[in-house]
This record gives structure tokens, C-alpha cells and sequence, in this order.
């Protein structure tokens, strides 16, 4: 059996909307450096390949009494500082974060994530996204969120950008030699010289090749445009499927697509979100993940489906009824593939809007299990074998406790099972995770 490939998401208080409700949870985690290195040294103990800092570029907006009883992301330490001060305190394990296309330029993200891999000495990935939250708009001298298609086109251009300014010098143009006087090699420094439609990047950048050439490329859009995006740039892609049947079909609908980019599908590792809730038997797991779900205020429940809608406002609909169907937009400017997702299940199961929202509270429309060690290693298992997914971001309800359930029941499991490493035998993500490391486009 081949290792799966395995990330530790981090959202602040755990990925429950509950999260930080819970009497055991780190209450201020959004905002606490310490807490964060505990949780990386965690993960680096148990041998993850990477840790994983989602984010967005804003507050949320939409109803205030109900976001201040859900925290997440309203109070939320930048990412690339964070994981830059995190590598100094972890040697081995990946450091991945989110840095949006729609609100950023190229080379201030070319040089940031540079940075980080040349800090953490190669651990360092770009997770490449083009911002659901509509209202990160506002923050960057917009009145209004770019529409879908031009966000991925933008995205497309961006990525280019930036990996061809991390190619601005070639691996050994630094000579540093003090007897010729020459620090370094011009022959091996390149202008990028790019003019395309949303940029215009001269470079070169004044930072040496990262050690892995390029910070691994993640992405986590589903939509069409985000597949594209996906099968063309990606090396890791962040999916959220609840269902192995959904989930195979993603797999095999983004891995089809590579061909045409010149690219083989073992170069795109296909990481499944998995909602964790583990204990010794079925029955304490299952009373753990109700005690969790009993903490959901009624107002968070109703936001978090409105969020999923693309802003929809429900506030009108009794909790016990079903959602009309005229009521559930068709279209989102947030995320298409998110809307889509839930378009389908309220279609396929008729759930009321507190059924809906108890469904979504724990993994957000990703994968979740609720169950021994034995089950929730067998279900990766057969997730794997079955070509649903290459590996898992795995998301605890709460932290830390939803997080070391985990490390403590399942890691030993699947390291039993071989499908995990024992001991670190690799140095940078790219080798963790098995990926090329990609040449220089101007080296001869
Ligand atoms: C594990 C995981 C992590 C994600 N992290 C982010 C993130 O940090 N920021 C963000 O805007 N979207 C993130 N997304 C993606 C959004 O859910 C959404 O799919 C994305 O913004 C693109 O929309 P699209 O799929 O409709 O193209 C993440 C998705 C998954 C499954």
C-alpha cells in the first residue's frame, strides 16, 4: 500500500462552527502564537507532510449577532508571518498557506513564499486562491468582488507570474566568491519581462531560486474554472467531497484534465477535507460529535447555510421546515462550486434548514467520520485504494483535542498500516510529498 499524502488544517478554534464554544478549546487560538507552535509541533511529531493556514483578506460581513457567536476568520493572524515564525520553531514539517490572487500582487507573493522556503530551508507551499469572501473586496479599493470567470483568469496569469520570478536567478548564480570579486553570475540572472492582461512584471526578483525551485502550488477551487486552474498548476489540491462517490468522480475528472498541460496525474496530489471525530468506541466518538453539535446557537446554524448559499437570506424560514427550492439562488459570486454542492444535497435529501446546517456545522460539505481508529483508518484506506483521493487535510472539530484525538488514535494506525511514515526520511515538502522539483525555464 502506497502512503497517503496527510495535512493538518488549522482554522483558529477548530473547524466546527462550535469550535470555540467547547469547554476544552483554546479560546483565543486565532490570536495565540504559542498555541499555533504546539499545534505545528504536533503535527511534526505525529509526521504530517504539511500544516495548512486557510484565510481570507477580510472580515465577513452578513448578520453581526450571529458572526459574534461564530469568530471565524473575524480575529486571524496573518498567515505567511505566521508560518514564517512557525518554521523557525519546527525542522521538518510542510508549512502551506493561502495567499488570494484577487488581492495580492505577483511579485510581493513570489518574493513572501520564496521567503518561507528559503527559511524553512524547502518546507514552504502557496495554497493559490481567488477569495470567496466577496466583502475582501472592500479592502482593496474595489466597491465589488471580481466576477468568477475574470478571478481565474487573473489566478492563471498570476501563478505564471510568480513561478517564473522564483526562476529569476538560476539555482547557482550566486558565486559569493571573494578572490574574483564577483558575488554573482550575471549569465544566471533573468528579466521575466512579462506583459499580459491584468499584469505587467519586469523582475527579476531580488531573492535567490527557493530551495524547492517553486513553493509547492496548492489550490482549493472546485468550480469548472477552479478544475482548470487545478489540472494546470496544481501539486496539491484541497477538495471538499462528503461522498466517495463524488469524490472519485473529482479525481478523476481534475487528474483527466493534466494531459493537456503535458502533465502526469502522480504530479497532483488529490488531498480529501476530513472532518475527524475519534475515540476508543463507536459510542463515545458518536457522544463527542453530539456534544459538540449541542453548542450550535440557531443563528450560526442559519448563517453558515446562508454563507454556503453565496449570501442567501433566510432569516425568514422557520428552522424545522424545509428550504423552499425558489429560495436557493442559482447563482454565486462567492463560490460556484460550494453553492453547487449544496444545491445538490438540499435537491437530494430534502433536509430542513437545522438538519442542513447540522450536517455542514463539522466539515463544511467536506468528508467526515464519526468513529474507533480502526474505522476512520479503514475509511482513508478505502478512500485511497478507490481513487477518491491521494491523501487528507485533516480538519479536528476543536482544538487542540479534536486535533491530538487524532494523533494520538489514528496516526499510530495508519503508521501501523504503512500508510504513513514512521520518521522524517525526506528534507523539503516537494520530497515529502513525492513531486518533481521543477527546473529553471531560462537555465539552458
Ligand atoms: C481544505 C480547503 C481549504 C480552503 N481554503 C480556502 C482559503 O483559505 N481561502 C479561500 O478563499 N477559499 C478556500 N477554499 C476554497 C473555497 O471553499 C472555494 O472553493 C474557493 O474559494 C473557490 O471557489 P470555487 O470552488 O467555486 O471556484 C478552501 C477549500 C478547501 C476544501
Amino acid at each position: 500500500m502506497k502512503r497517503i499524502a496527510l495535512g493538518a488544517h488549522f482554522p483558529s478554534m477548530g473547524q466546527h462552527v462550535a469550535a470555540w464554544m467547547h469547554p476544552d478549546a483554546q479560546i483565543d487560538g486565532g490570536h495565540n502564537f504559542r498555541w499555533f507552535t504546539r499545534m505545528a509541533q504536533a503535527a511534526e511529531r505525529a509526521r504530517f507532510d504539511f500544516v495548512f493556514m486557510a484565510d481570507t483578506v477580510g472580515t465577513r460581513d452578513g448578520d453581526m449577532r450571529a458572526l459574534s457567536r461564530w469568530p471565524q476568520y473575524m480575529a486571524h493572524f496573518e498567515p505567511i508571518s505566521l508560518l514564517s515564525a512557525t518554521a523557525a520553531v519546527t525542522e521538518h514539517v510542510g508549512l502551506v498557506c493561502t495567499a488570494s490572487t484577487s488581492y495580492y500582487e505577483p511579485y510581493n507573493v513570489a518574493r513572501l513564499f520564496g521567503t518561507l522556503d528559503h527559511i524553512s530551508e524547502g518546507r514552504a507551499g502557496w495554497n493559490v486562491v481567488t477569495t470567496a469572501n466577496a466583502a475582501a473586496s472592500h479592502n482593496f479599493s474595489r466597491d465589488d468582488h471580481y466576477d468568477v470567470a475574470d478571478r481565474y483568469k487573473r489566478a492563471r496569469e498570476f501563478v505564471e507570474v510568480v513561478k517564473g520570478l522564483w526562476d529569476s536567478w538560476e539555482d547557482d548564480a550566486f558565486l559569493r566568491d571573494r578572490a574574483t570579486g564577483s558575488y554573482f553570475d550575471p549569465a544566471k540572472l533573468h528579466r521575466l519581462d512579462h506583459d499580459g492582461r491584468f499584469f505587467k512584471v519586469r523582475g527579476p526578483l531580488n531573492l535567490a531560486r527557493p530551495p524547492q525551485g517553486h513553493p509547492v502550488i496548492a489550490q482549493a477551487g472546485a468550480s469548472e474554472d477552479g478544475m482548470e486552474l487545478a489540472a494546470e498548476t496544481a501539486e496539491v489540491v484541497f477538495q471538499s467531497k462528503s461522498r466517495m462517490q463524488d469524490a472519485q468522480a473529482f479525481y478523476a475528472e481534475v487528474k483527466g484534465r493534466m494531459g493537456k498541460y503535458g502533465r502526469a496525474p502522480g504530479e497532483l496530489k488529490m488531498c480529501a477535507g476530513l472532518n475527524v471525530t475519534v475515540a476508543p468506541t463507536e459510542a463515545e466518538a458518536r457522544e463527542k460529535f453530539a456534544y459538540i453539535q449541542s453548542l450550535i446557537h440557531p443563528d450560526v446554524g442559519r448563517e453558515l447555510v446562508s454563507v454556503e448559499l453565496g449570501g442567501a437570506d433566510l432569516s425568514d424560514l422557520p428552522l424545522d421546515g424545509p428550504i423552499p427550492w425558489e429560495r436557493i439562488p442559482t447563482e454565486s459570486v462567492m463560490s460556484p462550486s460550494r453553492l453547487a454542492a449544496m444545491r445538490a444535497l438540499v435537491a437530494r435529501e430534502n433536509l430542513s434548514l437545522r438538519q442542513l446546517y447540522e450536517r455542514y456545522a463539522g466539515s463544511r460539505g467536506s468528508a467526515q467520520i464519526i468513529g474507533t481508529p480502526t474505522q476512520v483508518a479503514d475509511m482513508m484506506q478505502e478512500w485511497v485504494e478507490r481513487e477518491a483521493c491521494d491523501g487528507f487535510i485533516i480538519q479536528g472539530s476543536y482544538f487542540p483535542g479534536g486535533f491530538d484525538d487524532f494523533c494520538q488514535m489514528v496516526v499510530p494506525e495508519l503508521q501501523r498500516r504503512g500508510l504513513m511514515r514512521t520518521e522524517y526520511e525526506t528534507r523539503t515538502l516537494r520530497d515529502h510529498l513525492g513531486l518533481p522539483r521543477p527546473r529553471n525555464r531560462f537555465a539552458a
